[in-house]
């Protein structure tokens, strides 16, 4: 089978890149050189064998953020599945849980996060859409714990100390969930150490996360969002903020390369020209919620701005696409050719991908910033059963005027999440 192989990149940080396997947890460098320990970086790791499969993506995104999933869509998921004799891990898992094909491989970017000491590396979901820390351990039922390639062995590291009578649990917009026990353990980021953090372990989770081989685990960065335990405790940001020089992070991920990075404590001006511009979350979030002041299709004369409500967004590095009022998606797709709004799969824009280059999209802050997203990104993928249909990464959604900034959004543009500062700074990228 493929070997894991080490590059160095950028003079001394070590980047980890994965060709036709799993990476080798155990072989993951425990520290990374030259950095100031107060503040690191995280190099994201594509999935080797990426296919997206777009429908279910959205799925996904309707799932998290509570929106109902179409009827229609549940059912195109499940015949592209038969069609197509997707394994499905996990099958004695909820049945309904939408996307069988889907969740496999739905999370593009992972990031290695250490465990106990010694440390045990996992790949993690870095998202910004949720505030716990769950990971796989040896607490996992073993018709889940058997077909992973990495657990966290809890008996094996020293420092890990049950939490009593404290429990989580997440619950989906379908009805399925995740639940576990809570654990206090050492967890590892680059070269940072946080001591007696929240470590939520898995006993069950949805057959929809089971599906992605992947994923070990989701490490929630949202702004104030509580976790999801009884009684409360501490996220896992809160604890590692007072080690950070600053209280930030800044993610900036990359369109189909594995050169994304995350950076905590610190910005790296490197990665982003002209200036960085900020906007203040809205009053009382949790997630990092912001107002955005109106859109631009490329080629078209005006900008829209919303008539009624504010337009608001939440930043979210854990969905894959981005979700807008519908008829912002159907402005955009207007101006598509041949774009086709598939009602049949519960309301999915796609158009044939042989179109020449779509166009950019445009969004606009009230901090005059301008993000442009290229139309190379709009354009997310092939269908699942016909790779002549292509799938936008823009899709509509009615939620009272909310939109979702996911991966698309943020490939666009340079992201500094402000936690001290309670914003967000956008730039644009050097690409
Ligand atoms: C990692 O951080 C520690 C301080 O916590 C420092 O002593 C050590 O030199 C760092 N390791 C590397 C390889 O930079
Ligand atoms: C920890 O538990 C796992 C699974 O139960 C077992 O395979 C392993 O040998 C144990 N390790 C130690 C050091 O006890
Ligand atoms: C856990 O809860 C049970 C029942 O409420 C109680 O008897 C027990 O003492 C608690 N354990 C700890 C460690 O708090
Ligand atoms: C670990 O965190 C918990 C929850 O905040 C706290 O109650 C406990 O005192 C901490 N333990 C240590 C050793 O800092
Ligand atoms: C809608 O999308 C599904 C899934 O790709 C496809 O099978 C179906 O033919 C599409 N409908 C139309 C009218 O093109
Ligand atoms: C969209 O992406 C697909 C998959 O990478 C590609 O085959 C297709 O040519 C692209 N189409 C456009 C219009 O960019």
């Amino acid at each position: 089978m493929g070997t894991t192989r080490f590059t160095l990149a950028l003079g001394a940080l070590v980047f980890v890149s994965l060709f036709g396997s799993l990476l080798d947890a155990a072989s993951i460098p425990s520290s990374v050189k030259g950095l100031d320990y107060r503040s690191l970086i995280i190099y994201l790791k594509r999935n080797p064998d990426y296919s997206p499969n777009g429908p279910a993506e959205y799925a996904r995104a309707l799932r998290k953020w509570g929106a109902k999933v179409p009827e229609q869509l549940i059912k195109s998921l499940a015949a592209m599945a038969g069609a197509h004799g997707h394994p499905s891990k996990g099958e004695e898992g909820e049945l309904g849980d939408v996307p069988a094909v889907s969740i496999r491989n739905d999370r593009e970017y992972l990031s290695p996060v250490g465990f106990g000491t010694p440390v045990q590396w996992l790949n993690l979901d870095l998202d910004t859409g949720s505030a716990d820390v769950w990971i796989y351990t040896t607490d996992t039922h073993p018709y889940v714990a058997q077909s992973r390639d990495h657990v966290f062995r809890i008996n094996e590291s020293s420092t890990a100390e049950k939490v009593h009578n404290t429990t989580w649990w997440i619950t989906y917009g379908d009805g399925s969930s995740a639940y576990g026990g809570v654990y206090r353990d050492v967890v590892t980021l680059a070269n940072i150490t946080v001591h007696n953090a929240t470590v939520e372990s898995a006993i069950s989770v949805s057959n929809s996360l089971i599906q992605d081989p992947y994923m070990d685990g989701i490490f929630g960065l949202a702004y104030r969002l509580p976790v999801q335990t009884s009684p409360k405790q501490p996220t896992v940001l809160s604890s590692l903020l007072p080690l950070l020089n600053e209280p930030l992070f800044t993610v900036d991920l990359r369109w189909r390369s594995p050169d994304g990075v995350y950076t905590f404590g610190y910005i790296d001006h490197e990665r982003h020209s002209g200036h960085i511009k900020y906007t203040s979350l809205l009053p009382g979030a949790q997630f990092w919620e912001l107002e955005y002041t109106g859109i631009h299709v490329e080629g078209q004369d005006r900008w829209y701005k919303s008539t009624q409500i504010p337009w608001r967004a939440i930043v979210d590095t854990g969905t894959t696409l981005i979700l807008m009022p519908q008829d912002v998606s159907d402005l955009y797709f207007s101006d598509v050719p041949n774009a086709m709004f598939n009602e049949s799969i519960g309301g999915v824009w796609t158009y044939p991908c042989n179109n020449p280059v779509l166009p950019d999209f445009e969004i606009s802050f009230d901090s005059g910033f301008i993000a442009r997203i290229p139309g190379k990104y709009m354009n997310y993928t092939n269908m699942p059963d016909n790779p002549k249909v292509c799938m936008g990464g823009l899709q509509g959604w009615d939620d009272s005027g909310r939109a979702i900034f996911g991966d698309v959004f943020l490939k666009a543009v340079y992201t500094v999440f402000d936690v001290g500062q309670g914003r967000v700074g956008f730039a644009p990228k050097k690409f």
